[in-house]
C-alpha cells in the first residue's frame, strides 16, 4: 500500500532511493516518484507505471543530491498517472504519503486558494503545511507536529522543505515507518527491506510519532510532543534476501523455500514426542493459553485460508471451540465475545489495516488476551499483541502469499497441540502430530519433484476463463487458497466450493469449459468427494484430481495428480504447495506478472 523512503547523507542519495524503492514495489507499483532539493528549488522526477518507468525517466538527465524522498504508490485515491504520483509539491514543501487521510475532503474545503495537482488524498497534507507556516512560526518539525493534529486516519509520511535543506522530517500514525541509522547519514522507509544495504541498525517509530531525521541526529517526540529515545534494533537480514537468485520469478523461489523455512518455523520448537511451550509461546504465552476457553481466529485474504485450515485442527484434534472471521467483517459486526476467549490474529506482513485494527480494538471487544501470528518480527501486530508467534518464513516478495501460507499452518498446527493439551488432545495424539510436523520439509520437497509434470498439467487450464475448486473438510480451505492464487496471478475467475454444495447450485456452472479441480486427500470423507466428483462427470466436466490416494483411476473425464505419501494431518500443507505450482504455471504461460499482478500490493495499510 505504497511505499515510502527518504534519505540524507554526505554522498548523492538517489541511487539509495532507488535501489530502496525497488525493495519497496511490492508495496505498490503504479507509479514512482522522487524529490531532491536543487539550488533551493523542489526537483520532482516521476512516472506513472513501475519503477523501470521513473529510472528511464532519471536516465534522461542528470539527478543528484545528498538529501531526497522517494514513492511507489498503489492508487486509492485518483487513477495512476504521473500527477497522482508522489511526491506533492506546494510552495517550500515536498511530501511522501503512505496510508490514507481520511478528512481529506474536508481539509480540501479549507484549501480552495491551492490548485490541486492530484486527485490524491495525500496532497492536502503539503497544501496544509504550507498554510500553517505562512499562520504561525516554526521550523518543519514543528509545522509537521502541528499539522497532523489535523490529519485523520493513516499515514506515514515524509517531508524535505527547500529553505531546511538539513533535515527531513517523518511522523507516523497507523503505517509503518522505521528509521534506519548510518554514519554521517541516516534514512527512512516503510520496511527495513528498503534500507539494508545501506544499514542493519534501525529504530522503529510508534505511532504518533514525529522525527526529525539529519545527517548526525534523529531526534524523536511523542505524540504528547514529548521527547523520546527509541530502542535501536540490529536486524538480522541479509542484503541478498529478496534477490531472485536463479529463479525466474519471486514467487517460484518462495514456493521452493518452503522445505527449509518449514524447517525453521520448527526449529526448537518440538522435542521428540512434545510442542514446547516455553519455545512456542514463551513464558507470557503459556501463561495465556492457561486462561484460554475458546479461540477467535481473525485475518484477511491467504492467512484468512489459514486460520480456517486450523479451525479444522482446533476442533477435530482437540475440541477446542474456534471462530474464524474476515477482519474487516469482525470490526464492524460486534461480536458477541465469551468469557475466556483468545484473539488470534494472523498476518503476513502484521500491517494489514484490518487486521490490526482489531488487534487494537481487542481489549475494548471484550478480548482480555490477544496473540499475533506473524512474519515480521518488528511489525505493529507483533507490536500491538499480548504474544505473539513468529512464522520465520523470512521476507516474502512475491505478492502471492506462499511460504508464509505455509508457515502459518505450522505454527497453527503447534498451537492447536499446546492449547489442545488443556482440552481433549491425548499425548499420543501429540506425538503423532509432531512425527508429521517433522516429516513436512521432505514431504514438501516430494512435491516440488511434480514441478514437471504440475506445468504440463497447467497447459490444460491455461485458455479457460473460469475455474472451479472443491474440498470437503480441510481440503475445503485449502481449495479456497488454491482459487485465490489461481485468480490473482493468472487473471482466471476461480471460485472454491465445499464439494457437497455443488449440487445446491455451482453445479449449473459444470460444463466442458470449466475445469474442476478437486483436493481429495485419502481421509474419511474420500468416498464423500468421489460422488460429488461424479455429479460433474456426469454432466460432461473435466476433472483435475490432487489425492494421495495410490489407485485413483484415470478415464476421459479425469486425471489425476498423485502427491505421493503425505503426513495425513498435515495434508493440507502439502496439497496447498502442488496448488500454488499448479497457479504459478497457468500465470506463466497466460504472461502475466507474477510477482506484481494487477491491481494488487502485498502489504495492505490501508482500510
Ligand atoms: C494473497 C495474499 C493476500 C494476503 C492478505 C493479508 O496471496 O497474500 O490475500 O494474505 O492481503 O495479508 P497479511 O497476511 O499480510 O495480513
Amino acid at each position: 500500500m505504497c511505499g515510502i523512503i527518504g534519505a540524507i547523507a554526505q554522498r548523492n542519495v538517489v541511487p539509495i532511493l532507488i535501489e530502496g524503492l525497488k525493495a519497496l514495489e511490492y508495496r505498490g507499483y503504479d507509479s514512482a516518484g522522487i524529490a531532491i532539493i536543487e539550488k533551493g528549488e523542489v526537483r520532482r522526477v516521476r512516472a506513472k507505471g513501475k519503477l523501470v518507468a521513473l529510472e528511464e525517466e532519471l536516465a534522461k538527465g542528470s539527478c543528484e543530491s545528498p538529501m531526497g524522498i522517494g514513492h511507489t504508490r498503489w492508487a486509492t485515491h485518483g487513477v495512476p498517472s504521473v500527477n497522482n504520483a508522489h511526491p506533492h509539491a506546494c510552495g517550500d514543501f515536498v511530501l511522501v504519503h503512505n496510508g490514507i487521510i481520511e478528512n481529506h475532503q474536508l481539509l480540501k474545503r479549507d484549501q480552495s486558494q491551492h490548485h490541486f495537482e492530484s486527485e490524491t488524498d495525500s496532497e492536502v497534507i503539503v497544501h496544509l503545511l504550507n498554510d500553517l507556516s505562512g499562520q504561525c512560526d516554526g521550523d518543519l518539525f514543528d509545522l509537521v507536529q502541528k499539522g497532523i493534529q489535523k490529519l485523520q486516519g493513516s499515514y506515514a509520511l515524509a517531508v524535505m522543505r527547500t529553505t531546511e535543506s538539513d533535515s527531513v522530517v517523518v511522523a507516523r500514525h497507523g503505517s509503518p515507518l522505521v528509521i534506519g541509522l548510518g554514519v554521517g547519514e541516516n534514512f527512512i522507509a516503510s520496511d527495513v527491506l528498503a534500507l539494508l544495504p545501506v544499514t542493519s541498525r534501525f529504530i522503529y517509530l510508534e505511532d504518533g510519532d514525529v522525527a526529525r531525521i539529519s545527517t548526525h541526529s534523529i531526534e524523536i517526540v511523542n505524540a504528547e510532543g514529548q521527547k523520546v529515545d527509541r530502542e535501536v534494533k540490529e536486524s538480522t537480514l541479509e542484503v541478498g534476501c529478496t534477490t531472485r537468485g536463479e529463479y525466474r520469478h519471486f514467487m517460484l523461489k518462495e514456493i521452493f523455500e518452503q522445505p527449509v523455512v518449514i524447517g525453521e518455523a520448527l526449529e526448537g520448537r518440538l522435542s521428540n514426542i512434545k510442542v514446547l511451550d516455553p519455545m512456542l509461546l514463551g513464558a507470557s504465552g503459556t501463561k495465556i493459553i492457561e486462561l484460554t476457553k475458546r479461540v477467535q481466529i481473525v485475518a484477511c485474504g491467504t492467512s484468512y485460508h489459514a486460520g480456517l485450515t486450523a479451525k479444522y485442527w482446533f476442533e477435530q484434534w482437540a475440541r477446542i471451540p474456534c471462530e474464524v472471521d474476515i477482519a474487516s467483517e469482525l470490526r464492524y459486526r460486534k461480536p458477541v465475545v465469551s468469557d475466556g476467549t483468545l484473539l488470534v490474529v494472523i498476518s503476513q506482513s502484521g500491517e494489514t489495516a484490518d487486521t490490526l485494527a482489531v488487534l487494537n480494538e481487542a481489549k475494548s471487544m471484550g478480548y482480555v488476551h490477544s496473540m499475533a501470528i506473524c512474519n515480521v518480527p518488528e511489525s505493529s501486530m507483533v507490536r500491538g499483541a499480548d504474544v505473539s508467534l513468529l512464522t520465520r518464513a523470512g521476507p516474502e516478495v512475491g505478492v502471492a502469499s506462499t511460504k508464509a501460507f505455509t508457515t502459518q499452518l505450522v505454527v497453527l498446527a503447534m498451537l492447536a497441540v499446546s492449547l489442545g493439551r488443556r482440552f481433549e488432545l491425548t499425548s499420543d495424539f501429540e506425538e503423532n502430530v509432531v512425527n508429521q510436523l517433522k516429516q513436512l520439509p521432505s514431504a514438501v520437497s516430494q512435491v516440488l519433484a511434480l514441478d514437471g509434470r504440475i506445468s504440463i498439467l497447467a497447459q490444460t487450464l491455461v485458455h479457460k476463463h473460469h475455474a472451479l475448486f472443491l474440498g470437503r473438510g480441510p481440503g475445503y480451505p485449502v481449495a479456497m487458497e488454491a482459487a485465490l492464487k489461481l485468480k490473482e496471478i493468472s487473471y482466471i475467475h476461480a471460485e472454491a466450493y465445499a464439494a457437497g454444495e455443488l449440487k445446491h447450485g455451482p453445479l449449473a456452472l459444470v460444463d466442458e469449459d470449466m475445469p474442476v479441480i478437486a483436493v481429495m486427500p485419502d481421509d474419511d470423507l474420500l468416498d464423500k468427494v468421489q460422488s460429488n466428483l461424479s455429479e460433474v462427470r456426469a454432466r460432461g466436466g473435466r476433472l483435475l484430481v490432487l489425492t494421495d490416494h495410490d489407485h485413483l483411476e484415470e478415464d476421459e473425464y479425469t486425471t489425476v495428480l498423485n502427491i505421493g505419501t503425505v503426513p495425513k494431518l498435515m495434508r493440507p500443507v502439502v496439497f496447498s504447495v502442488a496448488l500454488q505450482l499448479l497457479a504459478y504455471h497457468v500465470a506463466v504461460l497466460r504472461g502475466t506478472d507474477v510477482d506484481r499482478p494487477r491491481n494488487l500490493a502485498k502489504s495492505v495499510t490501508v482500510e
